[in-house]
């Protein structure tokens, strides 16, 4: 596992987490189980199988790591923010809304390409062209979300692009979203005094993937 995670470029200090949800997916797969010889009377071929429990462990993992550390580095940075958090739980369903806007974790999507001649802001983008669909700079349009540099967790009407949109949108919002919703509301509960040891962070070199390869937080004391 040590050996995977140092290919696949996994920090050390997430190897635990990452060993657990790979051994959790391994058992699924374990015939002696019955649960992959349950699986297999489905519907889905045997490869099918494998490569969905791979998508998902990479699809739910390293998405969700990356909102979690680009939502405390933001509330650390907006301590007006992370202080009505501290009093207002309610807060952090807006709260991650934003954060999928202003601070995605995924930046772009590649690997698409036009069906038709595209008529956009009088341009044609020819049949056939391959496409970059550049969603944080749709989440950050002037003319869709008013003043869109700014954070702001009270925004009316925020139907942001952080986990694209129409026939793909993002399969794992719902628990993408709660796990956020818990990993950011728990720190701003119980760290006492928190703040950035170096700012900005250290960034992981992904173009699509976007997040600090580490964040180191300060703080006085941890309360019950
Ligand atoms: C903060 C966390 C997450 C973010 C920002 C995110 C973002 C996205 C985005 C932008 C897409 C659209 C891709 C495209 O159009 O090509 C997508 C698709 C997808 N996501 Fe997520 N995701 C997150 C968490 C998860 C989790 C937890 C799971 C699994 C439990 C998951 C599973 C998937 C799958 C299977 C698709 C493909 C859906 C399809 O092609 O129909 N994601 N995600």
């Amino acid at each position: 596992m040590a050996a995977i995670c140092h290919l696949l470029g996994v920090p050390r200090e997430d190897e635990p987490r990452f060993r657990h949800w790979a051994d959790a997916t391994v058992e699924a797969f374990d015939p002696t189980t019955g649960t992959f010889e349950e699986r297999q009377r489905g519907p889905m071929a045997r490869g099918d199988l494998l490569n969905t429990g791979a998508l998902l462990l990479v699809a739910g993992h390293e998405t969700t790591v990356n909102l979690i550390a680009n939502g405390l580095l933001t509330l650390l940075r907006h301590p007006d923010v992370l202080e009505r958090l501290r009093h207002e739980p309610d807060l952090s369903i807006p709260l991650v809304e934003e954060l999928l806007r202003y601070e995605p974790t995924v930046h772009m999507l590649t690997g698409r390409s036009a069906l038709a001649d595209i008529d956009l802001a009088g341009t044609t983008i020819p049949q056939g062209s391959p496409l970059a669909l550049v969603l944080a700079a749709g989440s950050r349009d002037p003319h869709r979300f008013p003043d869109p540099d700014r954070f702001d967790p009270d925004r009316a009407d925020n139907v942001h692009l952080g986990f694209g949109n129409g026939i793909h949108y993002c399969f794992g919002a719902p628990p993408a979203r709660s796990e956020a919703q818990v990993a950011l509301s728990a720190p701003a509960r119980r760290l006492v005094n928190p703040r950035l040891a170096t700012d900005p962070p250290p960034y992981r070199p992904n173009p699509t993937l976007r997040g600090p390869r580490h964040l180191m937080i300060e703080f006085d004391a941890i309360a019950p």
